[in-house]
């Protein structure tokens, strides 16, 4: 087992010796390493189990760093970068040979973003590179937003976890790409389009994105390989028409803001008692922990409000009970 503590030059030293560290964002808790070290780079995809075709986030703590790693910028990423960094904001932009071609996993456009975590801002401003961090769970399973989480799942496989508390956001970075003056979400996420839209107009949703939209799937579900998932079997629909269906189960229930009647609420988990998307996202993935753990054989779940980070939150709901291929 390695260690777990609030000791940033501990890490930091871990980390200059091509070691793998977790570290606190706001968003999830990261997997990291050197991103300029392709061993220490390629320890985090056999930590995770993550197939080397899935690229890497980079992290940095100022935004003047980009310059080692990034060719030309796009107006629109230099304001969305000064409004929302450090916070829930990926920046995908065309990449310099700096960055190892592992980390991007071949393309030519790297995965870039300032975490809005005190601890961690704290750990880059004491490292002389780039950090590559993924979500810092087995590949395919739900991110971690405690230090429990990660060590419950990968603290004998790592030297050390930098404690930071309950990620504040709890829910992954929005992913945004920039493409014939067109700017385009690869991944929704912590910040919410309406926010990015106010300052660089209407944005474009990825492909990857309207295949998962919640209705297009309810209609055509098992089309998306899964993601974001719990062990148990996750079944997303209208919950009166779920409960008939899997009456004869046990049955736990991932409720958005009131108890069902008819299951006990030992077994059901509210996201979001005040009824705020916001409140919703930052329990949602560590109730799909819990739900995980209970004495059930499934997991029932509806689609929550789809405004704001709602939008994000349904995403995951979607690829979370996508069928297993
Ligand atoms: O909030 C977050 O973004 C968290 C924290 C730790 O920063 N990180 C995170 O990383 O969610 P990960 O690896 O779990 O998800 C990164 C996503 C993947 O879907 C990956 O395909 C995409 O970002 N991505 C990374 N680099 C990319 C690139 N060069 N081109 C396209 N997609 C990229
Ligand atoms: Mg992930």
């Amino acid at each position: 087992m390695g260690l777990i503590g609030t000791d940033i030059s501990l890490a930091s030293k871990f980390l200059k010796q091509g070691e793998v560290v977790s570290i606190p964002t706001e968003t999830v808790y990261g997997l990291a390493a050197n991103a300029y070290n392709e061993a220490a780079v390629s320890k985090v995809f056999s930590i995770k189990q993550r197939p080397m075709s899935n690229p890497l986030i980079i992290h940095i703590g100022d935004i003047e760093q980009i310059n080692e790693f990034v060719k030309e910028i796009p107006s629109e990423a230099v304001i969305l970068a000064q409004h929302f960094w450090p916070g829930p904001l990926t920046l995908l932009l065309p990449k310099k040979a700096t960055i190892p071609d592992m980390v991007t996993a071949g393309s030519n456009k790297v995965a870039i973003r300032i975490p809005n975590h005190p601890v961690t801002l704290q750990l880059l401003k004491t490292i002389p590179f780039p950090l590559a961090a993924p979500s810092a769970n087995p590949f395919g399973y739900v991110s971690p937003t405690t230090t429990e989480h990660v060590k419950e799942q990968l603290g004998d496989k790592i030297p050390y976890i930098l404690m930071g508390g309950t990620c504040a956001v709890g829910i992954e970075s929005t992913i945004v790409g920039f493409e014939d003056g067109k700017t385009i979400v690869y991944r929704l996420g912590g910040l919410e389009i309406a926010s990015i839209e106010k300052l660089v107009g209407t944005v474009i949703l990825h492909n990857n994105l309207t295949a998962s939209n919640p209705i297009e799937k309810l209609v055509t579900p098992g089309s998306l390989s899964y993601h974001y998932s719990p062990n148990k079997l996750l079944k997303l629909g209208n919950m009166s028409d779920l409960l008939v269906t899997y009456g004869s189960q046990k049955v736990g229930i991932l409720a958005f803001d009131q108890y069902y009647e008819g299951v006990n609420k030992g077994q059901q988990i509210l996201l979001a008692p005040t009824g705020k998307v916001e409140e919703a996202a930052y329990n949602l993935f560590a109730a799909l922990r819990e739900l995980d753990q209970l004495d059930i054989d499934v997991i029932l779940c509806s689609l929550v409000p789809h405004q704001g980070l709602g939008m994000a939150i349904n995403d995951r709901l979607v690829r979370a009970s996508a069928s297993r291929i």
